[in-house]
This record gives C-alpha cells, structure tokens and sequence, in this order.
C-alpha cells in the first residue's frame, strides 16, 4: 500500500508543478498594454505637450489651429490616446470625422502632422514597436479626417 500512496502523492505534486509553471508562463507572457508600455498618462501627456507644440510651429499645418482652445484640445487629445492604448481614460469629444468637417485636411497636412508625432516619440525615445503600435492605432482615422 505504500508505494501507492508514494505514487499518488508523487504523480499530485507533479501536477500541481506543472499547474504552476504553466500559470507563471502565462503571468510572465502576458503583455501589458499600450498605455503601461508607454508610461501611463503622465508620459502620454508630456508627448502631447511637446506635439501640440512642434504643430503650432510647423508652418505646414498650423494655420489649421489658429482659433484653437489649446489647454482644451491637449486634454482631448490625451484622453483619446489614453482610451486608444488601453488606458483607463474615456474619450469624450467629437468622432474624427465631425471634429475635422469641412477643414478640407490634405493627405499632406496629415503627413505633415504624423511627422510631428513621430519626432516627438523620437525625442522621448519611444521604442519602435510601441511608436508602430501607436502609429498603427491612429493610421485609421486618416480616412475621416482627410476630405481634400
Ligand atoms: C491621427 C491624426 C489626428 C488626430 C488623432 C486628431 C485628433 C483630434 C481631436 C481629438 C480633436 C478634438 C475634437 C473635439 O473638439 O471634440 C481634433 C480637432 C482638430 N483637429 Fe485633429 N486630429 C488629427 C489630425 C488632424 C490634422 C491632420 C489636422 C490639420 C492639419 C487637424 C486639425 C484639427 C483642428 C483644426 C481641430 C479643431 C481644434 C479646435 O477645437 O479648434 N487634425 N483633432
């Protein structure tokens, strides 16, 4: 009877060592989210700071932005790249394609933008892969917001 019970208490904490190195693996697989990569929101506010900055300089483009309420739209903008991400914020302003009607936006007014992006990230040494990640998350809205 004994080397039963050596067995089966043998064969139960084989299982239970198993059990848990799967579970760790899965723990240690499991990617954190965009938002986390990145910094959580005081990293996606200070990106916003230093875009929304570049935009107002950038000669392209920032003709589009002379009427703006700038505090108001950086907090905007914070909040959708927050929700975009897989942070805890909620976007609350308008869909992309009401915000931007009837501005007639260009594909070049749009690349230039996304280039002021893109050196931002580069100024804050954003990774490649969450710099495609976020690139890739914003790529879409290029169809409701270019109308010319
Ligand atoms: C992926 C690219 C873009 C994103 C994520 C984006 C995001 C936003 C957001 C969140 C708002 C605020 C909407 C609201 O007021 O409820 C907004 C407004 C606006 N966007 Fe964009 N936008 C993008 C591209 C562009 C481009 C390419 C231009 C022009 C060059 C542009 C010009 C404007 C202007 C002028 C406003 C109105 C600001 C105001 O209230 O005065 N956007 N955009």
């Amino acid at each position: 009877m004994q080397w039963k019970r050596r067995l089966a208490i043998g064969v139960l904490s084989l299982g239970i060592l198993v059990g848990c190195a799967t579970t760790g693996e899965r723990m240690a697989t499991k990617e954190k989210s965009l938002y986390d990569r990145l910094g959580g929101k005081p990293a996606i506010t200070a990106v916003v700071d230093d875009f929304t900055a570049r935009v107002a300089a950038d000669r392209r483009i920032n003709r589009f932005f002379a009427n703006t309420d700038v505090p108001a739209f950086k907090a905007k903008l914070v909040d959708q790249i927050c929700e975009a991400s897989g942070g805890p914020c909620k976007y609350t302003g308008k869909d992309m394609k009401t915000a931007h009607a009837g501005m007639g936006v260009t594909d070049a007014d749009f690349n230039a933008l996304v280039e002021d992006l893109v050196a931002t990230l580069d100024k804050f040494k954003v990774p490649e892969k969450e710099k495609g990640e976020l690139l890739g998350a914003l790529g879409p809205m290029r169809k409701d917001i270019v109308t010319r």
